[in-house]
């Protein structure tokens, strides 16, 4: 039996079926069958993926596409085939017809419209170094709104733009309620314009449009007391 693996493995080294493609041209020749082969010729899942770790690291989680329906239980090879060549695709999918729901990630409103998955897949939205590098990969974006969206708001507001954003449109913020503040628009305040309690500003050189800057906690304050000497002043008005 140790006899037989001794002599196997050489002569399984020698046949290889084919180039392989440009993405593991590397790993061309004898001394790299077993880069992706057990002894033998099976292909090792545990293999590839220890080279893909940050495929590995999404599977490990749980997420993305790799654990969607669509794959679960299926071989690797049976969507990345190799040595059929150099230019041979590893990766042969429709990116038209591709189900982004699978990857856990629905695209919704504005976002459905996007006909170029390049215009959310590329480096500037990616944050592991590694992956900056790959022009191919579809890894590595976080779903966090600020990762792709400028802070229009420049801090001035919360981090989390879906708390008053939704995917269709920014303007209106429809999620916004001046309810949930603390400071609610109660009586004559609710027909002021926005503009008389906030002032429009300009910041960090963004003059091409001009920002909704929210008031400083301090002028807020100011418009606090305001108030609350405006009720006293009425209080003492109606008791005296
Ligand atoms: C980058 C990974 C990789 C490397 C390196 C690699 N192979 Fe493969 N090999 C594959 C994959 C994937 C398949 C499965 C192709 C399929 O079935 O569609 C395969 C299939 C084969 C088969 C056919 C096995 C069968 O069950 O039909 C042989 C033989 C083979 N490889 C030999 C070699 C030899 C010899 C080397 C080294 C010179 C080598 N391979 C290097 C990925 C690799
Ligand atoms: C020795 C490391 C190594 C091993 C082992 C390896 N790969 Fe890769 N693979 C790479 C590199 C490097 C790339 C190029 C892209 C990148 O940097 O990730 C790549 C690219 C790919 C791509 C994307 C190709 C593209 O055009 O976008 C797929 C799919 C892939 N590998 C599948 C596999 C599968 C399946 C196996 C096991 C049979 C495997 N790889 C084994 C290193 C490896
Ligand atoms: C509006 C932005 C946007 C567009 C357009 C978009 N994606 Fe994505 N995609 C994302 C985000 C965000 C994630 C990460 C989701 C997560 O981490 O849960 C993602 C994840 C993925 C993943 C899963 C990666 C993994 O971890 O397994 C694949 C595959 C993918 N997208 C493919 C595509 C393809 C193909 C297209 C074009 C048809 C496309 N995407 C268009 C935002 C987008
Ligand atoms: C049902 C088909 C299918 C199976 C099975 C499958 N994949 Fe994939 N794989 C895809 C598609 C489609 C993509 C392109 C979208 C993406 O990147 O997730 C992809 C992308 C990849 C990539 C490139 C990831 C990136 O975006 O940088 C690697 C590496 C990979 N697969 C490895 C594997 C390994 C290893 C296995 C087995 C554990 C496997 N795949 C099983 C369809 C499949
Ligand atoms: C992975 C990148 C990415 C993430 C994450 C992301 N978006 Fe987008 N979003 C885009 C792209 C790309 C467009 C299309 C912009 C274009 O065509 O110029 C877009 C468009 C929009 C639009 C339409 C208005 C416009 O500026 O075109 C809204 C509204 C929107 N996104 C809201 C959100 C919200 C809310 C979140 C977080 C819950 C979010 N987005 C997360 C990339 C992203
Ligand atoms: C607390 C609520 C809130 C949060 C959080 C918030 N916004 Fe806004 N945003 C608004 C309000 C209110 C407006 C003004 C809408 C209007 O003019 O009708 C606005 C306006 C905008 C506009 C201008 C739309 C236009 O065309 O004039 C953009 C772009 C925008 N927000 C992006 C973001 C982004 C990106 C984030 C996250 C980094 C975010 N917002 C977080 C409430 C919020
Ligand atoms: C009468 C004055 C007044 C008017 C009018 C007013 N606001 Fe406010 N707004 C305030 C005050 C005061 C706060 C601070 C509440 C707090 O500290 O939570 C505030 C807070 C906010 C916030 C910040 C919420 C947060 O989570 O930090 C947003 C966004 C906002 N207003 C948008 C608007 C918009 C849009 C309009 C017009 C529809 C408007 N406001 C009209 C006084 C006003």
């Amino acid at each position: 039996m140790v006899g037989f693996i001794l002599t196997a493995t050489p002569v399984f080294c020698q046949i290889s079926p084919g180039k392989l493609s440009k993405a593991h041209a590397s790993m061309e020749g004898i001394s790299s069958c077993t880069s992706c082969h057990e002894l033998g010729a099976k292909i090792s899942e545990a293999k590839c993926l220890d080279c893909h770790k940050q495929l590995k690291a999404r599977i490990t989680l749980s997420k993305g596409y790799h654990v969607s329906k669509e794959i679960k239980g299926k071989e690797c090879i049976t969507c990345h085939s190799e040595h059929h060549g150099v230019n041979f695709d590893l990766n042969r999918f429709d990116e038209k017809k591709f189900n982004h729901t699978l990857t856990g990630y629905e695209l919704k409103g504005a976002h459905k419209k996007v006909e170029n998955c390049a215009k959310c897949h590329f480096e500037d939205h990616i944050a592991d170094i590694k992956l900056k590098q790959n022009k191919s990969t579809f890894l590595g974006l976080d779903p966090k709104c600020i990762s792709c969206h400028e802070d229009y708001h420049q801090k001035t507001l919360a981090n989390d733009c879906a708390k008053c954003h939704n995917f269709e449109q920014f303007k209106p913020a429809s999620l916004f309620k001046h309810s949930s503040t603390d400071f609610p628009l109660t009586g004559s305040h609710a027909n002021v314009d926005c503009i008389k309690c906030h002032k429009t500003d300009i910041k960090n050189g963004k003059n091409s449009n001009s920002l909704l800057i929210f008031l400083s906690k301090i002028v807020l304050l100011a418009i606090k007391i305001h108030m609350v000497a405006n009720l006293v002043s009425i209080v003492h008005h109606v008791i005296m």
